[in-house]
C-alpha cells in the first residue's frame, strides 16, 4: 500500500524521543540564509548543515539529538519494513523548525505547492524516496494538502509537457550532454529518469491550473505523530506546522514488493525504454 501512494500513520511515533531531546529541539533556530530550507544531518559524516550561529555545547547537542533521532528512526523502519533495509541508502534526516504557513521561500522551493519529491544534486537512478517524518510540535498539527499519484499525473503530462523528450536529449547518453561533452565541458550527468523527476517537480509547482484543480485533500498529522510515505509518488503541499523531524531513505529498485508501481517503471512504459542507462 505504502508503494501505491498511501501514507501510513502512527498518532504516537513508535520510538523513543526523550522529552529532553524534544525540549531542546524546540528550542533550536535556523539561519537566515536562503540556501539551507531545513537544518540536514547526514548519517554517513555526522555533519549538520543550515543551522543558526550557536555555542559549541548546542551544536554538539543537537548533533547527539539528530544522530539519535536518526538511528532510532532507521531501526523502527528496519523492522517494519525488513525487505527494504537490506539494500537501502540511509540518506539526509532534517529538522523543520521553520512555521510553513507564512514562509518567503523561491516558487521551486517552496513547501506550499503540490510536488512529488527529486533531488536536484542526488540522482536516484530509479531508486524510490521513502520519508518518515514526525511532528514533535506539542500543540499544533502538520497540515498536508495531499492527492494524486505519480502514475496519474504521468499519464496526464509526461508527454504533453515535453519533459520526457527533453530529459531524453538532456540526461545522460541524450544529444545535448554529447555535443558539450564533444566542446569539453565538465558536465554532472543525470539520467533521463532523474532528468525528468527533476523537471517535473518544477513543472508541478510552476502549473497554477495543476494546483488550482489538482483532486487533493487535507491530511492533518498530530502532535506527536510519525508518518512514513513514498514522497516520489504521493503528492503533497505543506500548508502549516512547525517543528517536524525527517529521515530520509533511498529504497533500492530490486527490493520493492512493486516494481511495475514505481515512477520509473511508469515513466519507461509510456517512453518505451530504459530511462537509467
Ligand atoms: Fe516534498
Amino acid at each position: 500500500m505504502l508503494e501505491e501512494g498511501h501514507i501510513l500513520l502512527f498518532r504516537e511515533t513508535p520510538f523513543e524521543i526523550s522529552g529532553e531531546d524534544r525540549e531542546f529541539l524546540l528550542r533550536q533556530r535556523q539561519t537566515e540564509a536562503g540556501y539551507h530550507k531545513n537544518i540536514a544531518y547526514r548519517p554517513g559524516s555526522g555533519h549538520v548543515t543550515g543551522v543558526a550561529r550557536q555555542q559549541a555545547a548546542d551544536a554538539r547537542e543537537l548533533k547527539r539529538v539528530l544522530r539519535d533521532y536518526s538511528r532510532a528512526a532507521a531501526e523502527f523502519a528496519s523492522r517494519t519494513l525488513a525487505p527494504y533495509a537490506a539494500r537501502w541508502r540511509l540518506d539526509y534526516a532534517s529538522f523543520r523548525p521553520q512555521e510553513e504557513s507564512d514562509r518567503k521561500l523561491s516558487r521551486h522551493a517552496r513547501n506550499d505547492l503540490l510536488h512529488v519529491d527529486s533531488f536536484p544534486t542526488r540522482p536516484t537512478f530509479g531508486d524510490r524516496i521513502f520519508r518518515l517524518f514526525t511532528n514533535i510540535n506539542p500543540k499544533a498539527p502538520r497540515v498536508w494538502r495531499t492527492g494524486e499519484t505519480f502514475p496519474e499525473l504521468a499519464e496526464r503530462f509526461a508527454i504533453s509537457s515535453g519533459l520526457l523528450a527533453r530529459s531524453a536529449r538532456r540526461g545522460a547518453g541524450g544529444s545535448v550532454l554529447r555535443l558539450l561533452r564533444s566542446a569539453g565541458l565538465p558536465i554532472r550527468v543525470r539520467p533521463p529518469y532523474d532528468e525528468f523527476m527533476h523537471g517535473f517537480h518544477n513543472f508541478l509547482k510552476e502549473n497554477d491550473s495543476y494546483q488550482e484543480k489538482a483532486r487533493a485533500e487535507t491530511v492533518s498529522f498530530p502532535p506527536g505523530a510519525t508518518w512514513l510515505v513514498f514522497t516520489d509518488m504521493v503528492t503533497h503541499a505543506v500548508l502549516s506546522g512547525q517543528f517536524a523531524l525527517e529521515q530520509t531513505f533511498l529504497i533500492a529498485r530490486e527490493s520493492l514488493v512493486l516494481p511495475e508501481v514505481a515512477p520509473v517503471a511508469v515513466l519507461e512504459r509510456i517512453a518505451g525504454r530504459s530511462l537509467t542507462d
